[in-house]
């Protein structure tokens, strides 16, 4: 048998909602910058040669903004967290990190390459970094 558990929802108090508003809107215009330009690239490059590389770079000035938000709103969300996470909690942490640094990492080696395979190749696994970053986030969440 087991026993009925009424689980009340209650509203995030005012500096949570600052904090995950922050971390959210990070995730938001780094995670959906970096899927719209790659859903534009192709109508870019019909448009001009040069057009793909041109919206990147005015791309990079909010994206770059948006993953040091995402820092330090991170940051702040541990902080927040006190010290009684589980062992399990540390290890997803540990993996979302890994994921962090690996989708900075590639978002930047993709500027830097000079082939086009090389770019392809870094902007690949910059974005699964980023989404498995996402996903893993969630699950911190809980
Ligand atoms: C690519 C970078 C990152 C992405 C896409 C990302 C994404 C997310 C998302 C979507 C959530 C869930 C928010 C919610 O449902 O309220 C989250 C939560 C969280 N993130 Fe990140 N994040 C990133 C970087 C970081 C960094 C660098 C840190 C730590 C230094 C961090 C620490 C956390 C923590 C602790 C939570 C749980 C917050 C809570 O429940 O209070 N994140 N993240």
């Amino acid at each position: 048998m087991s026993a009925v558990v009424t689980h009340h929802a209650q509203l995030a108090n005012a500096w949570t909602i600052v904090r995950l508003s922050l971390h959210v809107l990070g995730a938001c215009v780094w995670v959906g910058g970096q899927l719209v330009l790659a859903g534009l690239v192709v109508t870019l490059r019909g448009i001009s040669h040069d057009a793909p590389g041109k919206v990147a770079r005015a791309f990079a000035r909010f994206t770059w903004p948006a993953y040091g938000l995402l820092i330090a709103t991170g940051v702040w969300n541990v902080a927040a967290m006190g010290s009684s996470a589980t062992s399990s909690w540390n290890m997803v942490f540990g993996i979302k990190m890994f994921c962090v640094i690996v989708a900075g990492l590639g978002a930047f080696l993709h500027t830097r390459a000079a082939s086009p395979k090389a770019k392809g190749v870094f902007a690949g696994v910059g974005m699964i970094g980023t989404l498995a970053a996402l996903v893993l986030g969630v699950a911190l969440t809980g």
